[in-house]
């Protein structure tokens, strides 16, 4: 059996080999790898949520496919956004996604023909360019640069990639690196889009997660939003629901119409006792969006007062759930670096390389790690020296 051409395009996930590497590290020192890998957030969701999602479990007929959504989750969504974000939503620009990602991923087949170019952030969240792969699009890259606040440079996409690019990919507050978006920013992205036709595909998952004191803004609360493009929200970081998939697309109503076509072919609906915990989530969860943006704060001042203290001086985002450190000077690139650090130490981080060129010199940790693993990540790099060990040999 040949397998098809775009499938040569789509890695294994950077996280699969890295387990690989994990074991073989467990095997050799019988000792288990400290991981600030993968980021799915160890925060449940709150015990109302759970009593929901469970109570509605035990109903015969929340087993049907669930084709339309609940009007009154539908509701609940428009009431989120006008409370939490001040937009204005009506049912038709409401969709209602298997999580996020369920949309990232197919969004490029309704717009981009093979060849079509899709302008994503480098580095980039992995389903980015995955999903122009799959559309046999064309990845246009968009540097980020910590010089400029990792925010997208407009003046350096040029006219060929201007002409060629039918959608954008933006994502703030960004994984991986942690940057988030001033308003002059979105109100340039918006004129950028309009001036040359392109789709905006904006991913919102960390809006509830910024440190500065600064509140997440939608995308759709600034003037021309909607004629652009459509926001992706999720419930796995701000609710802690990553496992009871639930997200939602908002925005232009009539890329919503042609999602919801392509959707009636893919699925049929997303299971009716996880719209139930989301409603009761969104209605009662501000108490717990606030204690999981404390935990985050805690873990984050921690890992630098612990890191810093073992040789690694580490600098904190403005937001989500993952810092993205420089790796030492002495390192040729985030992938020797990252093997070394496991293999030395036991401790295992992302290589920024795996969210592409731009991610050479940097690492991602996620914090979706108990305290006490912090500490001990701390502990490890003292017993083997391994950063003063670098900094002594300068
Ligand atoms: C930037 C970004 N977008 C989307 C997703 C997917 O989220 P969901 O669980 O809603 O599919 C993630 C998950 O880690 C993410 O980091």
């Amino acid at each position: 059996m040949q397998i098809a051409d775009r499938m040569n395009f789509i890695q294994n996930s950077v996280f699969a080999n890295l387990r690989k590497d994990k074991e073989q590290y467990e095997q050799q020192h019988h000792q288990q790898v400290l991981d600030f890998t993968l980021g799915s957030p160890n925060i449940p969701p709150a015990p109302n949520v759970i009593q929901t999602l469970s109570n509605q479990a035990q109903i015969a007929r929340n087993y049907r496919y669930a084709v339309d959504p609940l009007n009154e989750l539908i509701d609940t969504i428009s009431e989120w956004y006008f409370n939490r974000y001040q937009v204005r939503l009506t049912a038709d620009e409401i969709c209602l996604l298997q999580g996020s990602q369920e949309a990232l991923v197919n969004l490029p087949l309704l717009y981009c023909n093979p060849g079509d170019g899709i302008l994503v952030q480098n580095p980039y969240y992995p389903a980015y360019v995955d999903a122009p792969h799959i559309a046999q699009a064309d990845i246009l890259f968009m540097p980020l640069k910590e010089e400029h606040d990792y925010l997208i440079d407009f003046d350096a996409i040029s006219p060929i990639q201007r002409q060629k690019a039918k959608m954008m990919i933006v994502c703030y507050p960004n994984n991986p690196t942690g940057a988030t978006a001033p308003d002059w920013f979105i109100e340039k992205l918006i004129r950028f889009a309009k001036e040359n036709d392109i789709l905006v595909i904006y991913d919102n998952a960390y809006s509830d997660l910024i440190f500065d004191g600064s509140k997440g803004k939608s995308f759709l609360s600034f003037d021309g939003a909607k004629e652009v493009g459509i926001e992706l929200n999720s419930f796995s970081k701000s609710y802690g629901m990553a496992g009871a998939r639930l997200g939602v697309m908002v925005g232009n109503e009539t890329v919503i119409a042609q999602y919801r076509k392509l959707k009636s072919n893919l699925d049929y609906g997303v299971f009716l006792p996880v719209q139930y915990a989301g409603i009761e989530a969104l209605q009662t969860g501000s108490k717990i969006v606030e204690q999981t943006r404390q935990t985050y704060i805690e873990r984050r001042q921690l890992l630098q007062q612990e890191f810093s203290k073992a040789g690694w001086a580490i600098e904190l985002t403005k937001a989500t759930m993952f810092i993205w450190a420089q790796i030492p000077d002495e390192y040729e690139d985030s992938y020797v670096f990252t093997k070394d650090l496991l293999f030395k130490t036991g401790v295992l981080v992302t290589p920024g390389l795996a969210f592409g060129q731009e991610g050479k010199r940097y690492v991602r940790l996620a914090l979706v790690t108990e305290n006490e693993t912090i500490c001990q990540a701390a502990k490890r790099f003292e017993q083997t020296q391994f950063f003063h060990s670098l900094t002594t040999s300068d």
